[in-house]
């Protein structure tokens, strides 16, 4: 998993840095720089769980998102590691949330999703995770979007046969749509100013 994680994350840097000079991060050498400033960026990330069986950010029925976001932002974290399962987005990503709560008899969690965040459960799945990513946006913060795993559960042993080339869940082209799909989704966020830069990019294609 270790190996996947940083494959992933050279993966994600290359993307990044190769198409997106209106993106806030860039690379120099070693560090990591804002492209702005050419001044060192530290990444001092916390991990928020995404990639667990609801295929849903996990505290969602404890606090509404806006309110943990702000709690990492103060807590002195610049980043958060955001972990997703490939199949969240190649299979499900159109289900409601809703959805995938009646599959499993946990109605308490349900009314708790229900009081702290209303709108997700109406939300699919794509848009319960960027509605966190701009959330943490709000706040500063910034998002690695961390494929974890394919198939949405908690992880990682050895045996899980969940993580890298070979295992029974883990299909090399589905992988790679689920990461272009979210490199793709995702690049400009969460700075909104750069969404709309990519737009004039793309419209110009
Ligand atoms: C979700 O819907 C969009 C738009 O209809 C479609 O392009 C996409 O393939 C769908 N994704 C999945 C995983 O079904
Ligand atoms: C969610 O959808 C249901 C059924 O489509 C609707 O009755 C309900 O009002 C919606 N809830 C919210 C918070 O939008
Ligand atoms: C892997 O996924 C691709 C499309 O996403 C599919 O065509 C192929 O059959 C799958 N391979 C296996 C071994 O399941
Ligand atoms: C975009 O990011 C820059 C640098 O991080 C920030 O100064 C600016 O306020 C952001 N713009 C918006 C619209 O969020």
């Amino acid at each position: 998993m270790v190996r996947k994680s940083s494959i992933l994350l050279a993966c994600l840097l290359a993307i990044f840095t190769s198409c997106c000079n209106s993106l806030p991060l860039s690379v120099h050498k070693r560090w990591i720089i804002d492209d702005a400033t050419g001044k060192r960026v530290k990444l001092h990330c916390a991990h928020w769980v995404a990639h667990a069986t609801p295929m849903l950010a996990e505290g969602l029925d404890k606090s509404p998102m806006n309110d943990i976001a702000a709690n990492i932002a103060k807590a002195g974290f610049n980043c958060v590691r955001l972990s997703y399962a490939t199949y969240m987005f190649t299979r499900y990503a159109n289900n409601t949330v809703r959805d995938i709560f009646h599959t499993h008899d946990i109605p308490g969690i349900v009314s708790a999703i229900e009081k702290y965040n209303p709108r997700v459960l109406n939300m699919t799945h794509l848009q319960a995770y960027e509605a966190v990513v701009d959330a943490l946006g709000d706040h500063g913060v910034m998002v690695l979007i961390d494929n974890h795993v394919s198939l949405a559960k908690w992880c990682c042993a050895n045996d899980d046969q969940n993580g890298f080339f070979g295992d029974r869940h883990f299909n090399t082209s589905e992988w790679l749509q689920g990461l272009a799909f979210i490199a793709h989704h995702f690049k400009g966020k969460p700075n909104v100013s750069n969404r709309e830069i990519f737009k004039t990019l793309e419209d110009g294609n």
